[in-house]
């Protein structure tokens, strides 16, 4: 029999509706705690993107079935930013395209999609403490999370700060009005499916940030984290 030492892992779960700010604080948590951070969106948006580029018709479950076996989607640590490889490619930039975000939450709510990369994403939590932001990590990756966090923010303002993103990201002549049009069309995609629809968990801890800065919800959240777990403080 092995003799070994199990030291405890956390999972701080972070979920909201698209554009929140979930991501920033995810980020921020994980570089306070030195945990690591997956942003579990991106997991799906490489799936969508690996869709389009494929031509995949996402209603053809058998089609579906079959590339879900040929997708490998991994994140890397390069120098201080995580980076997202579907099958060896590095797709960072490419699955943040609008294009990515008008069809990921079709491929999102298909449940085949979703057990593949839960899985993943439970397993990553075996061997890490981690920060985890995304729709359904509360609910259902992580139920029994150390602690969970609901986000929200006014949709004018969320729309605002994915929009200043896309142009910061080199997109001068974005439509601000596609950007709501996305914003509130995966909100209500995300919100309504069957398998596992995008709702705040009984236990999480719900904070609004539309009007706190980047810093102000980083202290919110770690005040919540450190009553909780006063062994993480230091
Ligand atoms: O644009 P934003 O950063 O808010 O979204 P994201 O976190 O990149 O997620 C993109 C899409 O993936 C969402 O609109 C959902 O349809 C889906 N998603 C999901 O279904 N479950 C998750 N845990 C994370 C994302």
């Amino acid at each position: 029999m092995g003799f070994f030492f199990m030291e405890k892992k956390y999972q701080i779960a972070i979920d909201g509706f698209s554009s929140c700010g979930k991501s920033t604080l995810a980020k921020a948590l994980a570089k306070e705690l030195r945990f690591l951070f997956v942003d579990s969106g991106a997991m799906y948006r490489a799936v969508a993107l690996y869709c389009i580029n494929h031509n995949v018709k996402i209603e053809d479950s058998d089609q579906l079935n079959s590339i879900l076996l040929d997708i490998n989607i991994q994140f890397k640590q390069e120098q201080d930013t995580l980076q997202i490889y579907l099958n060896e490619e590095n797709v960072t930039e490419a699955i943040r395209d609008l294009k990515v975000a008008s069809q990921v939450s079709e491929v999102a709510a298909i449940s085949s999609v979703r057990k593949k990369l839960v899985a993943q994403q439970q397993k990553m939590a075996e061997s890490n403490s981690l920060v985890m932001d995304g729709r359904d990590i509360g609910t259902v990756v992580f139920p029994n999370a150390s602690i969970k966090f609901f986000i929200t923010a006014d949709p004018l303002i969320r729309a605002q700060r994915r929009y200043n993103e896309l142009r910061a990201k080199g997109n001068p002549s974005i439509d601000f009005n596609l950007v709501v049009e996305n914003l509130r069309h995966r909100d209500r995609i995300d919100s309504t499916r069957d398998d596992s629809p995008l709702r705040k968990a009984d236990d999480a801890i719900e904070i609004d940030n539309s009007t706190l800065s980047e810093k102000e919800q980083l202290q919110v959240a770690l005040t919540h984290l450190y009553n909780k777990f006063p062994e993480l403080k230091n």
